[in-house]
């Protein structure tokens, strides 16, 4: 099959045939110009009116699907922004294939219509070559991957969707089963225990392009189907995995957008990445780190810090260099009502202009000013945001309120990949829901030798073999040294306050195999959907998707999910409830 794009001025001269969508047909005094759209691109088709298929072009309209048979001769006028921009195709020989309605919005990447309109004909949104040239692209690194990874020699083993629940921390979908009613099948969250049961069965090295389901509040880098690039590998310690990863995405950023990763990749211990960014997931393409000024406020006066500071908690900053003059009250309280929404009471400011102005300037004593001077080495025009508040909620919203002003004020070089790797996570976060503390990755996740034995005691200073990737602020991949020691597994499950008839029935068969010489072992995942959109440069994951959900987790084009006939409900043994 030859495409648009394969010809060039190289070319001119020579008979071909071409297949494609007419993009845009224009009568210029008597000569008809064609669009003919592919895959690929453009390819401008002539058809003059002395031609047999003259009557035939000029009755053609947009996105009818076409044949042409002509010769490939030099444009009188060149189009450099094109590959084909050089040359044009005098057409003999032309075919209807099919016509087409008119469509319910126009095939271009400067596209107006909504996305809802966009998601219910999929079908002719995949036709605007922006989408198109990302699922090229998503198919490129899926290949990348696999040449990197067989070459190092693990092998693609698919595991099941119909499976029993594993615990990724989102809700389950489940599947109900018509064979053994009343039970149920979940889809896998991620193919976690079949991959480290693999390890197991002797496989050493798996990966697989997986499907992984789950039922949680959907983002704009979130879907509740979505693919994971899935390893595991045997007698590994957290660098070997690393190491594997890191090279793998160096191989990817090669391959695909011929960028030279530097590896090792920084390592930043999970603690670090919360006090200096106020995230897991630190975005270092612009600095800005938060600064803590507690020690400056010790002997304060101004009565919120010091109610604060009673209460244990801390006055962090962060400071916008040079921008003081960008922010008018209106704007610092829109940014107030921001950090809200992150649980803040309230964020106060300092601007540095001939005096020292802002909402707690006057407040200020003098010792206060000048330490804060001197510790946020503030200049002219610099702008200083501060929140006192318990210390996560201090460190999120100036963690959110950070990236806010990176973005803002246009600190992110969009060229930029900024690669590390977040290590040295708490084994378990306390949930104020759930009253009791939760694992941070998943219960399979090995503690640090040295913290094995405060499972039990002291669950606050637990720290895992856990490690993940994050790029440019996004999450890309994540996964840890697992437990192969039964008797750790069964402390971990209880340390979650599993019951031990909770665990026989949920891990029971997971729990006897760790019995059966199991190697050490460990892994991680990629989010195959966030690397795409990394390297396609999108922020919305469904532009990485051939057939995405939307928010509500709904696809509107074929109008899913959707109510079955009752014949299937009682099959099943399910009654709905009115
Ligand atoms: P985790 O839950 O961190 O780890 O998932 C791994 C990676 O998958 C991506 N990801 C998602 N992408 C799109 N939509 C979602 N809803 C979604 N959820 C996760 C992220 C994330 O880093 N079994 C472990 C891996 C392991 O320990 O080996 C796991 O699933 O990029």
């Amino acid at each position: 099959m030859n495409l648009n794009t394969d010809y060039s001025i190289k070319n001119v001269g020579e008979q071909i045939t071409l297949n494609g969508w007419v993009a845009k047909v224009r009568d210029l005094g008597g000569v008809i110009f064609i669009d003919l759209r592919d895959r690929s691109g453009i390819m401008q088709l002539v058809v003059r009116p002395d031609s047999a298929c003259y009557a035939l072009a000029s009755s053609l309209k947009n996105e009818y699907v076409i044949k042409v048979t002509g010769k490939l001769v030099a444009r009188e006028k060149a189009n450099l922004n094109i590959s084909t921009g050089e040359i044009e195709m005098e057409v003999e020989k032309l075919e209807l294939l099919n016509k087409s309605l008119e469509l319910p919005f126009e095939v271009s990447d400067n596209t107006t219509a909504l996305e809802d309109t966009r998601l219910k004909y999929r079908y002719l949104d995949l036709r605007r070559n922006s989408l198109s040239s990302n699922l090229i692209t998503r198919h490129k690194i899926t290949l990348a991957v696999r040449n990197f990874l067989d070459k190092e020699r693990f092998i693609e083993v698919e595991t099941p969707v119909l499976c029993k629940s594993t615990p990724e921390g989102a809700r389950d979908y489940l599947v109900p089963s018509r064979v053994n009613k009343g039970k149920f099948y979940a889809l896998p969250q991620s193919p976690q225990i079949f991959k480290q049961l693999l390890m197991v069965g002797g496989i050493e090295r798996y990966f697989q392009i997986a499907k992984c389901f789950r039922d949680e509040d959907l983002r704009a880098d979130r879907q509740p189907e979505f693919t994971q690039i899935d390893i595991e590998m045997s007698f590994v310690s957290e660098d070997d995995v690393m190491s594997l990863a890191e090279r793998l995405v160096a191989h990817v950023f090669k391959e695909i957008k011929g960028i030279d990763i530097k590896l090792p990749l920084m390592k930043m211990k999970y603690d670090d990445a919360i006090s200096k960014y106020g995230s897991d997931k630190p975005d270092l393409r612009f600095d800005m780190e938060i600064q803590d000024i507690t020690s400056i406020f010790a002997n304060t006066e101004i009565g919120f810090f010091k109610s604060n500071l009673e209460n244990d908690g801390i006055i962090n900053a962060v400071v916008a260099k040079n921008a003081a003059d960008k922010y008018s009250r209106k704007e610092i309280d829109k940014l107030t009502d921001y950090v809200k929404t992150y649980k803040a009471s309230g964020l106060a400011y300092l601007k540095v202009e001939d005096e020292m102005s802002g909402s707690i300037a006057k407040l200020l004593s003098a010792n206060e000013r000048t330490d804060l001077i001197n510790k946020l080495n503030l200049e002219k025009n610099d702008i200083v945001f501060i929140i006192s508040d318990k210390y996560n909620v201090v460190k999120t919203a100036l963690g959110s309120l950070r990236c806010k002003l990176g973005r803002d004020l246009g600190l992110i070089n969009p060229d930029d990949y900024k690669l590390l790797w977040v290590v040295d996570f708490p084994s378990f976060e306390w949930s104020e829901e759930e009253g009791r503390f939760m694992a941070t990755h998943h219960p399979f996740t090995a503690p640090k030798d040295e913290d094995v034995d405060k499972l039990l005691t002291d669950k606050a200073h637990c720290y895992s073999k856990a490690y993940d990737i994050v790029i440019n602020g996004y999450e890309a991949g994540g996964g840890s040294i697992r437990i192969h020691d039964e008797a750790v597994q069964e402390k971990m499950f209880e340390a979650l306050e599993l019951t031990p008839e909770q665990i026989k029935t949920k891990f029971g068969f997971f729990v006897d195999a760790l019995k059966y010489g199991t190697p050490p072992h460990g892994g991680l995942a990629f989010g195959l959907d966030r690397l795409t959109m990394l390297l396609t440069r999108t922020e919305n994951i469904r532009d990485v998707i051939a057939f995405p959900k939307t928010a509500s987790a709904s696809d509107l084009m074929s109008e899913c999910p959707n109510v079955v006939d009752d014949a299937q409900l009682k099959e099943l043994g399910i009654k709905i409830e009115k």
